[in-house]
């Protein structure tokens, strides 16, 4: 007998940033600084994403494209990359997320995508400990998600290697 199973993915919304900690605040801050730096002038939309370390460090990355379009990479995967590549024994404690159009200051709601989401399953794994994300939620929400597990059922991981 086919049986169905349902993976439910749950989230947190808040009506306002307000709602976050300072420190949250700061990180989400960071990420829109950050699409100041995008290099995308293929599709105009500027991500920023804002990675805290359990120092309390900052990290952040933007999208960098490129004419060869596959070549370009996301904000998500350029930020956690120069975290692993420098900061490699900081646990990542949270990833703020967020996007913009290059001729708006308004911030839109941005999910990462699927190779973005595998890439940051990873540094879970690696350093065994939920990372948290902060995204726009639009009209002045924010989204919280627990862990990039929950962004990811029935993910490619290393237990599928062995
Ligand atoms: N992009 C990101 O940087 N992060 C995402 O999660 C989704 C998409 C970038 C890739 C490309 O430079 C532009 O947004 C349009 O897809």
């Amino acid at each position: 007998m086919p049986k169905k199973i349902n993976l439910n993915i749950s989230v947190t919304e808040l009506d306002s940033e307000n709602e976050l900690s300072e420190k949250e605040q700061e990180l989400l801050r960071a990420a829109r600084k950050a699409t100041e730096n995008a290099y995308a002038p293929y599709s105009n939309f500027l991500v920023g994403a804002a990675i805290l370390l359990e120092s309390g460090e900052i990290i952040t990355g933007t999208n960098q494209e490129n004419a060869a379009y596959p070549s370009g990479l996301c904000a998500e995967r350029t930020a956690i990359y120069w975290a692993g590549a420098n900061r490699p024994n900081q646990q990542i404690i949270s990833i703020a997320v967020t996007a913009r159009k290059a001729e708006s200051n308004e911030f839109l709601p941005v999910s990462p995508c699927g190779g973005c989401r595998q890439a940051m399953l990873e540094y879970e794994h690696k350093q065994q400990k939920s990372i948290n994300m902060i995204l726009e939620g639009g009209n002045g929400k924010i989204v919280l998600v627990e862990s990039i597990a929950s962004l990811l059922p029935l993910s490619f991981t290393a237990k599928s290697l062995k």
